[in-house]
């Protein structure tokens, strides 16, 4: 099984009451085309234009790693030309963006099953997986072909190949063979369109992740929208199980994260 290479060190989070690590479930790009009348593909096409903006507001807001759900080991099942316009449109995508991404130091990662990929995306993959491996700035895992019950049982068939001794298998040995191996788990997954399901989404990862859904569709995710989703966390109390120790909260904006990076 192909795998990410392991990421370069991650920085500490600079704000305590923000998300180092988000994940987003990208709903709703059929039910935005639909409600203009348009093939379901100008959904996917509008989904694609809504990444860079969220993406820019996360870095800004000091979020080192995002994490979007592209497509599930279950989107098989669409219909065909569904499937292949989504294939060419992650082929396209990472043509035409990773060399900016590169530029601005951020890492790509591809995560999920890429051996069912054709060999022409396979290899887009590996090539921006490899150009942008030694980026610190920020990480994007991009989930393709994933599923978080084929992650769990692909981590345990490697620790089982590996002759690791399954009698002693702890939580940290699981973590190191999943596909986010070397990442904090999420601290936030956010989810458009409303619906309240994880999806199979990073399940091992997500124990503890604060959930955050919004009926905004996917394509009309903006950078107010994923601000709002950070102000809502910042305001979380999170527990772990445990008794909450008090944190310092100061409101979110744009480039704060930043300064307090630059004043340490
Ligand atoms: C869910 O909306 C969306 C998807 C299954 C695909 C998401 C993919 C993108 C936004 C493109 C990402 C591209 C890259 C390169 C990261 P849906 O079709 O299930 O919407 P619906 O529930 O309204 O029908």
């Amino acid at each position: 099984m192909q795998r990410p290479p392991a990421p370069a060190a991650i920085p500490l989070p600079a704000r305590p009451d923000l998300p180092r690590h988000v994940g987003i479930i990208m709903d709703g790009n059929g039910r935005w085309a639909r409600q203009r009348h348009l093939p379901r593909v100008a959904g996917h096409r509008a989904g694609v234009r809504a990444i860079r903006p969220v993406m820019e507001a996360c870095h800004q807001a000091g979020v080192h790693i995002l994490t979007l759900y592209a497509f599930s080991t279950e989107n098989w099942q669409r219909p065909r030309g569904e499937v292949t316009a989504l294939m060419r449109l992650f082929g396209e995508t990472i043509d035409r963006e990773v060399g900016e991404l590169h530029d601005n130091g951020v890492q790509i990662r591809v995560l999920g099953d890429r051996s069912a990929l054709s060999e022409s995306l396979q290899r887009k993959v590996a090539q921006a997986e490899a150009l942008t491996a030694g980026d610190t700035a920020a990480i994007l895992n991009v989930a393709i072909n994933y599923g978080g019950r084929r992650e769990i049982v692909d981590a345990i068939r490697e620790l089982a190949a590996s002759r690791a001794d399954l009698s002693s298998l702890d939580e940290p040995a699981i973590s190191d063979a999943l596909y986010t191996r070397g990442l904090p788990d999420p601290d936030l997954i956010v989810r458009t369109a409303g619906e309240l399901r994880i999806s199979n989404f990073l399940l091992w990862q997500a124990a503890y992740a604060e959930l955050y859904v919004t009926d905004t569709l996917w394509p009309d995710f903006g950078e107010k929208a994923i601000h709002d989703a950070l102000v809502d966390y910042s305001s979380r109390e999170r527990k772990f199980g445990a008794i909450p120790e008090p944190i310092e909260r100061i409101p979110v904006h744009a480039g704060s994260a930043q300064r307090a990076i630059r004043q340490e």
